[in-house]
């Protein structure tokens, strides 16, 4: 079988990174992640992917004059591991353009919200703030526009009464480690289409219908 050959971008403590690479650990798991590269050394992510022998680059921002050199530098580590697809996790640099059009419909972001709701940052304390009784997490194919893009899967958490943005944050976390395989493997099983700006995916089962909360 040809896995899709997938890179991993992190900034930190990489425990979406984990569960994508216990995900490729799965026999049949369409998708291999053949290297992880990091804009910060002390990243602890990168110890997780040393730990499993996947390759690891760091390429730290501050050494580059511009954002447009940085991100070259980047493309250049990719392509020496022959990457399809990039899954950015916690990976806190923002590419030009350029980049971005260049991987547009080949690069995925998740982000601990059910967006468009509260895109940016702090999205757990602007789902506290706006009092909602869902959110969740968004894996979405990367825009030039911060946490936009099509859309590939989410996954619904309860907001409870009492939550803080931490509580909130570990519950919506849970439910990233599960969502962002899925999205990965779906692409990798060459199921998921962008059409528009709207992704499709064949061959899914019924969905569940209903969501509530609370369920009083
Ligand atoms: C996650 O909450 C992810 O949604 C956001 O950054 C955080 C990264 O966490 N984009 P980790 O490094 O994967 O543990």
């Amino acid at each position: 079988m040809k896995r899709l050959q997938a890179a991993v971008l992190i900034s930190g403590r990489g425990s979406n990174l984990n569960a994508l690479i216990d995900a490729c650990k799965t026999p049949e798991y369409p998708a291999e992640i053949v290297c992880v590269i990091s804009n910060r050394v002390d990243a602890a992510g990168l110890g997780i992917a040393r730990d499993s022998d996947i390759e690891t680059a760091v390429i730290q921002h501050e050494k580059f004059s511009d954002r447009a050199e940085f991100d070259r530098a980047i493309d250049q580590e990719l392509n020496s591991h022959g990457v399809e697809l990039i899954c950015l996790a916690g990976f806190m640099r923002l590419f030009t353009a350029e980049f971005v059009e260049r991987w547009r419909d080949r690069m995925l972001n998740i982000h601990p919200a059910l967006l468009p709701s509260f895109r940016g940052l702090d999205p757990h304390q602007q789902a506290l703030d706006a009092g909602v009784r869902l959110s969740g997490c968004t894996v979405h194919f990367v825009r030039h526009e911060t946490d936009a893009g099509p859309i590939v899967a989410q996954a619904a958490v309860p907001v409870l009464q009492g939550d803080d943005a931490n509580s909130l944050s570990k519950r919506i976390l849970a439910a990233e480690h599960q969502v962002y395989p899925l999205a990965l493997r779906l692409i990798a099983e060459g199921r998921v289409r962008v059409e528009g700006e709207r992704v499709i995916i064949t061959g899914l089962p019924e969905p569940a219908q209903m969501v509530f909360e609370p369920l009083a």
